[in-house]
């Protein structure tokens, strides 16, 4: 009675390790012909059949501070309308706030909650002065501390306001290797291979390769210090990096009105980031132009008073 169940356990036991030796080695071809990106993102989104839009993924670090919980709430609510109702399957973009060591103990009891609630937040070792290594320690630690690898990184301030579905379909075939975009500054400028430009802190993505260049590299670690920005134009010059330059000319600019005026235009449909969005006023009306809220609240006997074009059934 023993042994014929002995038998195909054996059998059973070579067809499945044959099983996994036959996956592991379409993994690893896979590996070589592709990067490992483009599978990892496969893996993430169940994309089995549609392989006419190349997967994209993008991880966004909104660089804030600790104390600004209420506009953290805000930008969930903004972003996660988008990620949720806007992007195409195969694009993935993951959303984390960032900002340096807490500093008053009263932070540590607020930002645990939030940590323990949304899980979508990084705090780097690094001290909140202005101009002093932020951005630097921000981009170095990425390839420590995330769990996966994206086609880009983005740097982006709490008073921008992106959408995700134009930034997408903005990178999707620009280079996926040694990528520096993002709105070219001085403003006036056109030309992202002119010297002395670099990309503004309003939004700026670079690909992979650069963010691990700028953690492995000694030019980056010996020139922290300085204006956060124009040092990462000036580490891709010192290091001849970024050979792929792209300024997002006019989706990138400045609300209307904002103090700086060159770099700012009325809002435009094809916009990827407007930024200096601070007050109240200025986000209604960023969010009434774009649409963001038209139909997204389901009536509801709970709800006896919101205007109807922003409900659907
Ligand atoms: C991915 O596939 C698994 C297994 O088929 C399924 O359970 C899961 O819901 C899918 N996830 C998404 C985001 O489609
Ligand atoms: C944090 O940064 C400080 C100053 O650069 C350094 O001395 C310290 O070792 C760092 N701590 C950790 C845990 O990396
Ligand atoms: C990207 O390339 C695809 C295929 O050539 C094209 O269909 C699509 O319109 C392009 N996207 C942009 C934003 O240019
Ligand atoms: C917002 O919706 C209005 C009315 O449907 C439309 O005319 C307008 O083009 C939309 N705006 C944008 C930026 O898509």
């Amino acid at each position: 009675m023993r042994r014929p169940s002995n038998h195909l356990v054996t059998l059973a036991f070579i067809s499945i390790f044959s099983l996994f030796i036959f996956i592991l080695y379409l993994l690893s071809s896979y590996k070589q012909l592709s990067d490992y990106s483009l599978i990892s993102s496969y893996l993430v989104n169940n994309i089995t059949a549609s392989t006419d839009t190349p997967p994209l993924s993008i991880f966004i670090g909104i660089i804030t501070l600790p104390d600004s919980d209420r506009r953290r709430n805000f930008l969930r609510a903004l972003y996660h309308t988008q990620i949720s109702r806007q992007l195409p399957s195969t694009v993935v973009v993951d959303i984390n706030f960032v900002f340096c060591n807490l500093n008053k103990p009263e932070q540590h009891v607020f930002v645990s909650l939030e940590i323990a609630m949304y899980g979508d937040i990084i705090i780097l070792n690094c001290t909140e002065d202005m101009n002093s290594g932020k951005t630097y320690t921000y981009f170095s630690s990425l390839p420590h501390i995330l769990h996966r690898r994206y086609d880009y990184v983005m740097k982006a301030d709490d008073d921008t306001y992106l959408r995700l579905p134009k930034l997408a379909s903005s990178l999707e075939n620009l280079s996926r290797w040694d990528l520096y975009y993002g709105y070219l500054i001085p403003c006036e400028r056109e030309n992202p291979s002119d010297r002395g430009t670099y990309m503004s802190g309003m939004g700026l993505a670079i690909s992979w390769d650069l963010v691990e260049w700028i953690s492995e590299s000694e030019i980056p670690r010996m020139n922290k210090v300085g204006p956060e920005d124009k040092m990462i134009g000036e580490w891709f010059n010192k290091g001849n990096k970024a050979k792929n330059r792209v300024s997002e000319k006019p989706g990138m600019y400045n609300f209307p009105g904002s103090d700086v005026e060159k770099c700012a235009h009325e809002l435009i449909p094809e916009t990827v980031a407007v930024h200096r969005v601070k007050k109240l006023e200025q986000w209604r009306d960023v969010l009434l132009y774009f649409n963001v809220t038209v139909g997204i609240v389901k009536p509801s006997k709970l709800i006896h008073s919101i205007d109807p074009s922003f409900m659907s059934e």
